[in-house]
């Protein structure tokens, strides 16, 4: 009996394009997708923008057009990529839409109604100038627990401590500039806490992964809080029923939207949505997600869900952030490649069939090295795959009307009920999202289609007359070993695979292979993939950088750094007393327990210091040893959690992973004073 399956991928934010690392995850959920279906189970992938929250509301503001404009246009621009990249949601809708809005209401009613809501007044920093309370990411002060400054009101990046963004000190809007106010607010929290239990037994459960279990395991024994579930006005997403100026956040009507998208793909088909979200469904859930909204996925929906009567998710299927040639993609080093520019320069199925090779079902993340990519897809899909049909064809067509033999070779049917019967452990793989494992199957069995087409050597025989049954033979078994391959494969390039059943005139499907394909007339061949040049590849990442940097360009003036209120007046004999100094870094190591920090030893010449550096994001510390930095040698050493800070480097960009303290690895200033 087939399998009725509900799947869905993390929705994107509208407010940018998709990078490679997006596909990665979509990917992913699509060869999954096409997997269960090939598979004859009924399997739907509804997906949506995610067009809610304040980044998209200043974006919009920032670039003069109403928040509805712009998720219309990201919205067309995602469209584009995915139909690009041959993804097959059955829906792609957003969050902004009536289908959510209803959810998100029935959903929040039914938690109220549980007595799950609760109203609380809390004190909130409110920009007086902007006339709006500030997220915690929009302001910036001291931090109250080491005193570094300009850090973000949920935590601190030089000694990582979490806290209130009421708890920093000298707090600035980073929206206006001035300095906020504390306000009363009312809130709606989520009342969380009360899941803990049921969260406890479902995180140990088979509906998430092992490793993900553990993460989960530490935030639960320290301790669910409510969650706040409603941000003020003014605020793009949609208002709380009976609480005027009151918003769901965005992390409420999101995984909504999932439902929402559901809602509104079923207007068109006609199904019954709600039976899948019943407490009692019989339809599998399963969501794929990267390993940083793990909290969102595995807490705070499934205790959503249960606790407005619905259904909890079969399975979370978490993977980890895709590297660039083995460093994060990063917009100021010109290595962040959107979707669109890659599929100007290369095929989608490239990219599909490498990441194919590199997924598997753990957390960890994912390389995508430009030199192996090349070899891979070079030497599996062109090499090895298409190989067998570019060899076998020919013939086929010239020297039998395209006819394939009448009968299989009767000493090779042990041979291919073997190929098809490899089907079992190659769909276990995929069915397990072990993609990297199947991949490996299959390339085998084109291994051993090339060494058979090798070693019977048609292009030999075919010189014979006597010999023209045989090379028909030999074809015909060398076209079938391709049509179960692309059967196989055709989860992951569908395209090919659609080329596949045109060349071949058959329908590539998991019961056509139960027997050989025979007397039976095949199309005329055509080039079903080309070769991946090396300048290609060059081209994309000189397209990336160029597109980068006039990103990174526009960025500066929206960074939100640039907001800072600027502080008063000094004059020359101020700004003299701080001792710039160009330092050479000596040694460069992570500091244990702090995630963003590097502990730096710096040569200036005179003496070398030790500065904790909030930098771990945009740097691996190996990369730093022997390159130079300005620092500000004469700041009054501070005492942190992990030892003395003396000094402070100085750095450019708008932070995170984009940030800058280097000057170019010249050796030049070695030692000089800065000034
Ligand atoms: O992290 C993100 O990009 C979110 N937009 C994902 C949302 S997934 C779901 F919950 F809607
Ligand atoms: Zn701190």
């Amino acid at each position: 009996m087939s399998r009725k399956i509900l799947v869905t991928s993390a929705l994107p934010y509208a407010n940018g394009d998709l990078h490679i690392g997006h596909l990665l995850e979509y990917i992913q959920t699509d060869i999954w997708v096409r997997y269960q279906r090939l598979m004859g189970n009924q399997c739907q992938w509804v997906w949506a923008d995610d067009a809610h929250g304040t980044p998209i509301m200043l974006k919009a503001q920032q670039e003069g057009i109403t928040p509805e404009e712009l998720i219309k246009r990201v919205k067309a621009s995602h469209e584009k990529d995915i139909a690009g990249f041959l993804l097959s949601p059955d829906n792609f809708h957003t969050t902004h839409s009536e289908e959510n809005r209803e959810m998100s209401e029935l959903v929040y009613k039914k938690l109220d109604s549980a007595g799950l809501i609760v109203r609380k007044t809390i004190k909130q920093l409110y920009d007086a100038k902007e006339n709006m309370f500030l997220p915690d990411r929009y302001v910036k002060g001291v931090c109250p627990n080491c005193g570094t400054a300009d850090q973000y009101g949920d935590n601190c990046e030089s000694c990582s401590a979490t806290y209130d963004a009421t708890e920093l000190k000298d707090p600035i809007s980073q929206i206006s500039g001035t300095a906020p106010e504390l306000r009363d607010s009312e809130q709606h929290f989520f009342a969380l806490s009360e899941f803990s239990d049921m969260l406890k037994q479902w995180t140990a459960g088979p509906a998430v992964q092992d490793e993900v279990g553990n993460k989960l395991r530490e935030w639960l024994d320290s301790g669910l809080q409510n969650w706040d579930i409603s941000r003020n006005a003014p605020y793009f997403g949609f208002e709380i029923p009976n609480a005027p100026g009151k918003y769901f956040y965005v992390w409420l009507d999101a995984p909504i939207g999932y439902i929402g998208s559901h809602k509104h793909l079923a207007k068109r088909t006609g199904e019954d949505y709600e039976d899948t979200w019943k407490s009692d469904s019989d339809v599998e859930l399963y969501h794929f997600i990267g390993k940083d909204i793990i909290n969102f996925h595995c807490l705070f929906w499934p205790a959503m869900l249960q606790g407005a009567g619905y259904r909890k998710p079969t399975g979370v299927f978490c993977h980890g952030f895709l590297m660039l040639d083995d460093a994060k993609m990063s917009k100021s080093r010109g290595t962040f490649v959107s979707a669109a520019t890659w599929l100007e320069h290369l095929e989608p199925e490239y990219l599909r069939y490498y990441f194919a090779c590199k997924l598997n079902s753990s957390v960890t993340d994912l390389n995508l090295n430009l030199d192996d990519f090349v070899t891979r897809v070079n030497a599996d899909l062109v090499g090895k795959v298409v190989n067998i049909a570019s060899r076998c064809a020919g013939f086929i067509t010239k020297q039998f009307d395209g006819m394939l033999s009448t009968e299989y070779p009767a000493a090779l049917i042990d041979d291919y009920d073997n190929l098809v019967s490899a089907k079992s452990i190659i769909c276990e793989h995929y069915e397990q999202r072990e993609f990297g494992k199947a991949m490996r199957e299959i390339m085998l069995l084109a291994e051993h289609a090339n060494t058979y087409i090798n070693d019977a050597e048609p292009w030999v025989k075919i010189k014979e007359e006597a010999n023209r049954d045989e090379v028909q033979a030999i074809c015909t078994v060398g076209l079938n070993y391709f049509r179960i391959i692309m059967t196989y494969l055709s989860p992951v390039v569908p395209q090919l695979a659609q080329k596949t059943e045109q060349f071949l005139n058959t329908e590539l499907t998991m019961a056509a292979l139960e027997s050989p394909l025979v007397n039976h007339k095949i199309e005329k061949f055509k080039p079903l993939m080309t070769r991946i040049e090396t300048s290609q590849v060059e081209k994309l990442m000189a397209a990336t950088e160029k597109q980068n940097a006039s990103i990174a360009n526009k960025a500066v003036p929206a960074n939100a750094a640039s907001f800072d209120a600027i502080k008063p007046e000094i004059d020359i004999s101020d700004f003299e007393k701080i001792d710039l100094r160009v330092a050479i870094i000596v040694n460069a190591q992570p500091v244990e327990g702090a995630d963003k920090l590097i502990e730096l030893t710096l040569d200036i010449g005179l003496e070398t210091r030790t500065v904790f550096a909030g930098i771990k994001a945009a740097y691996e510390p190996a990369d730093l040893v022997g390159r130079q930095t300005i620092m500000v040698a004469n700041l009054k050493p501070r005492k942190m959690r992990f030892g003395l800070s003396s000094g402070m480097v100085l750095a450019a960009g708008p932070g995170g992973k984009d940030l800058f303290i280097l000057s170019p690895d010249d050796g030049a200033y070695a030692g000089m004073r800065a000034k």
